[in-house]
């Protein structure tokens, strides 16, 4: 399989003719497309063509097992490039926590996809990534990766790369604008022999973010250090994301009749969104998708009006899905071919207040015992309103844990809540704070170091 960009080829290319005969002379490999990121015209790597399972093979999804069904959904993508025996290596060092679909009430599915070492959905695109990069990299030096993190994604990727072999990671983050949580579990690895670094900048995020962005355009740089991003719109994080959708389908068959399910998703860079949408493309037998957003709507308002309008992000509870211009928006795009009624056939918005959400997460507890973040709850939110009371059956997707949360979840709740212990264990250990100023020669000579 080869990759695109959704500014050169406005479409996937129809099953069939994908491939090897010709069509992908514009294309790059999935080891170029990761290493790149984001692809030289400014547009976002897609694969040429969505592999499309027979209905025979969807039935069987049931019997298979959470690594089996990830080998079989990411095959395609990475045939020829890795053998079969080192890619499976790859799903089985990177998938090694549990995903499991867990009912909420009658008919409602929590696909509690927290179960990872940084408790949160992150961990499933970038463990695979970091697995896929070291595998496909052939370089003599070992790779950087670089990143610039508020908070989340970068304890992300540090615990993704950490001792995975000739990698390393330096990781930029706003010195003393990091929840201790967070910052607890950035510094974990900062040992003197361990492949990953987390430095408190001083100065905000958007230093870190100007940073990083004068790394990669540094050419002296490049030649000296081979930098590559691990950020959430790189194909090598995308992809992964694919398979707990199967994975999701293949539990809820044995747990209900339904030939067809509602799938909700909470939005705001609609990457999670948009590995759905490949799944639904490539067979699975998902009614809708509901795309459930915080005030930030600016694609469940594409679907009212048509039009697309970005703007300035406003801050809310949920403020992972505080996106103003969702990067992904153009690779959903390209799924449809700019088509906007396909698009609604397939997916309905909505969008979802912080007393909503505050209400949600105390109700639910209160009545079924379920304790969700506020993320997860947008996306119970999502799919309660759409399917109504009668007959339904849906899944929604519970993308962090909420002791990740405790902050806002425990004065909604009016107590503390237990710290799970990949979180205890990252707050006990000793904090190895290493600081930078804000200028670009100090991190040139970290990176050089
Ligand atoms: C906990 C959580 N839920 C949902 C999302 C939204 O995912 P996406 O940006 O792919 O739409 C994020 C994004 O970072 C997140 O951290």
């Amino acid at each position: 399989m080869r990759f695109v960009t959704t500014r050169a080829v406005r479409q996937p290319v129809p099953a069939g003719a994908d491939g090897d005969e010709g069509l992908t002379a514009a294309g790059v490999s999935l080891r170029t497309a990761m290493l790149e990121g984001l692809a030289p015209d400014g547009g976002l790597y897609v694969p040429e063509s969505i592999d499309v399972w027979k209905p025979g093979e969807v039935a069987r999804l049931r019997n298979r097992t959470l690594t089996e069904i990830a080998y079989r959904v990411l095959r395609p993508y990475t045939r020829p490039e890795l053998d079969a025996t080192t890619f499976e290596a790859v799903v089985v060092a990177a998938l090694n926590f549990p995903i499991p679909l867990v009912e909420v009430e009658p008919g409602i599915f929590s696909l509690e996809l927290f179960h990872g070492p940084t408790l949160a959905f992150k961990d499933v695109g970038a463990r695979t990534m970091a697995r896929l990069m070291a595998s496909l990299d052939s370089g003599d030096q070992p790779l950087t990766v670089l990143a610039a993190t508020s908070g989340d994604t970068g304890s992300a990727v540090a615990h993704a790369f950490h001792a995975v072999p000739h990698t390393r990671v330096v990781v930029l983050y706003p010195e003393g604008r990091v929840s201790p949580t967070q910052e607890a579990q950035l510094t974990m690895f900062n040992s003197e022999d361990g492949n990953v670094r987390a430095y408190a900048v001083a100065g905000s995020f958007d230093d870190c973010h100007r940073l990083t962005k004068e790394a990669f355009a540094d050419v002296d740089l490049r030649k000296r250090v081979r930098l590559t991003s691990a950020n959430s719109v790189n194909m090598g994080r995308l992809l992964p994301q694919m398979v707990y959708y199967f994975h999701a389908l293949a539990q809820a068959a044995h747990k209900s009749a339904a030939q067809e399910i509602v799938v909700c998703t909470p939005s705001g860079n609609f990457g999670n969104l948009t590995a759905g949408l490949f799944g639904k493309r490539a067979g699975l037998p998902i009614a809708r998708f509901v795309a459930a957003t915080n005030a930030n709507d600016v694609v469940p308002a594409y679907l009212d009006t048509g039009v697309f309008a970005p703007r300035a992000s406003v801050q809310t509870i949920a403020n992972a899905m505080d996106v103003g211009n969702p990067s992904n928006f153009e690779r959903m795009q390209w799924l449809y071919g700019d088509d906007l009624e396909a698009m609604r056939h397939d997916v309905v918005g909505s969008r979802h207040s912080d007393a909503e959400v505050r209400a949600t997460i105390k109700r639910v507890y209160h009545e079924r015992g379920y304790l969700m973040d506020p993320h997860s709850a947008i996306a119970y939110l999502g799919l309660t309103r759409y399917l109504g009371q009668e007959g339904r059956i849906g899944v929604f997707l519970a993308t962090a844990h909420p002791a990740k949360f405790s902050e806002i979840v425990e004065p909604i709740l009016g107590h503390s809540i237990e710290t799970p212990g990949p979180l205890a264990e990252a707050l006990a250990r000793p904090r190895h704070v290493l600081k930078i100023n804000a200028s670009f020669d100090a991190v040139r000579r970290t990176l050089q170091s």
